[in-house]
């Protein structure tokens, strides 16, 4: 991964702790985050030099959809989560609409992956293996194929900058031990199916998604960072949908497309920087995002906060 890791601002008297791809956080007590997110966007690897306009406000906006359908929302089980706040006077004007206060938590030191069809590094490992992180599949499956039923292939997190290394189960209950392994594989799947099953009935197929738990101070297992956004996830619309080939990514279909055509003169195999992104492009993949948040929460974007 390239990009700016420059050193962030304090904000707001808030002291800032670390920068990521795409988000920014800051400390606002012993107990209390605020997460920024941006409207820096990352594809092949790079942050873009072009940030997306709204893209860091439909993003939390998101999150909170999926937090609050996840805490209960949908009539089933609630899944904890670390959220406190998302318009409140402790939120900086300048960041409403792309902050959460968040509890500190105690984070677990692996992406909990979850993926109901075949493509990225799933795709390779099982070319290679005939397993995902030692999940064995059946023979015949292509890029893009669903899968008999979702799996949860973990990560181990790596050092800022370095890509997460696919573990299999056994790793994480190395790391974890045995009872929290399991914990983390049921909810993970659970949660999974949940909101697959909500993306569908809007018309998108939720490919895979990441997500990250840790321990609060009563020693509850609870949802952190930010949940089911095209950022943490592959979204794929539903409709055009064949396996065996490489889907159209729902948000970033855009700027793939542009940065590997002839007209961006980038090659996104050498080492160059990816190029500034035309105006078109740009208004293009904001209209996706707003349109994907819309589809899938039902509400309007131009309610949300800002
Ligand atoms: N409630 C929480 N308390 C403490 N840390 C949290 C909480 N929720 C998320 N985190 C952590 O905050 C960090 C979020 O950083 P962010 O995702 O922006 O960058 P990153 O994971 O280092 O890099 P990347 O851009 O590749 O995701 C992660 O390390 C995540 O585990
Ligand atoms: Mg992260």
């Amino acid at each position: 991964m390239t990009g700016r890791h420059r050193a962030a601002d304090d904000l707001g008297g808030y002291r800032h702790l670390a920068s990521g791809k795409v988000r920014e956080i800051y400390r606002v007590d012993d107990d209390t985050l605020l997460f920024v997110a941006t409207d820096r966007i990352s594809a092949y690897d790079h942050i873009l030099p072009t940030p997306i306009p709204d893209k860091g406000r439909v993003l939390t906006a998101m999150s909170m959809f999926w937090f609050d359908l996840l805490a209960g929302g949908d009539g089933l089980e609630p899944v904890p989560n670390h959220v406190v706040a998302v318009d409140d006077p402790r939120i900086p004007a300048s960041v409403r609409g792309r902050a959460m206060l968040v509890r500190r938590l105690d984070m677990l030191p692996v992406e909990c992956v979850a993926r109901g069809y075949l493509t990225g590094s799933g795709l390779i490992d099982y070319r290679a293996t005939g397993a995902v992180c030692g999940v064995p599949l059946p023979t015949g499956l292509v890029e893009s194929s669903r899968l008999p039923e979702p799996i949860f292939t973990p990560a181990a997190k790596a050092e800022l900058g370095e890509h997460d290394e696919n573990v299999s189960f056994d790793v994480v209950v190395s790391m974890l031990g045995a009872e929290r392994a399991e914990q983390l594989r049921a909810l993970t799947l659970a949660v999974y199916r949940r909101a697959a099953e909500h993306a569908q009935s809007r018309g998108v197929i939720l490919a895979d998604t990441k997500f990250e738990f840790g321990i609060d101070s009563g020693g509850r297992l609870v949802l952190g960072d930010e949940v089911l956004t095209p950022d943490s996830s592959r979204y794929w619309p539903a409709e055009g949908f064949a396996e065996g080939r490489v889907q159209p990514s729902f948000d970033k279909q855009y700027v793939r497309d542009w940065l590997t055509s002839a007209e961006s003169g980038w090659d996104r195999h050498a080492a160059a920087p990816p190029p500034e992104l035309p105006a078109d492009v740009v208004q293009a993949t904001r209209a996706r995002y707003v349109q994907a948040y819309e589809l899938i929460s039902g509400r309007s974007f131009e309610d949300w906060l800002g």
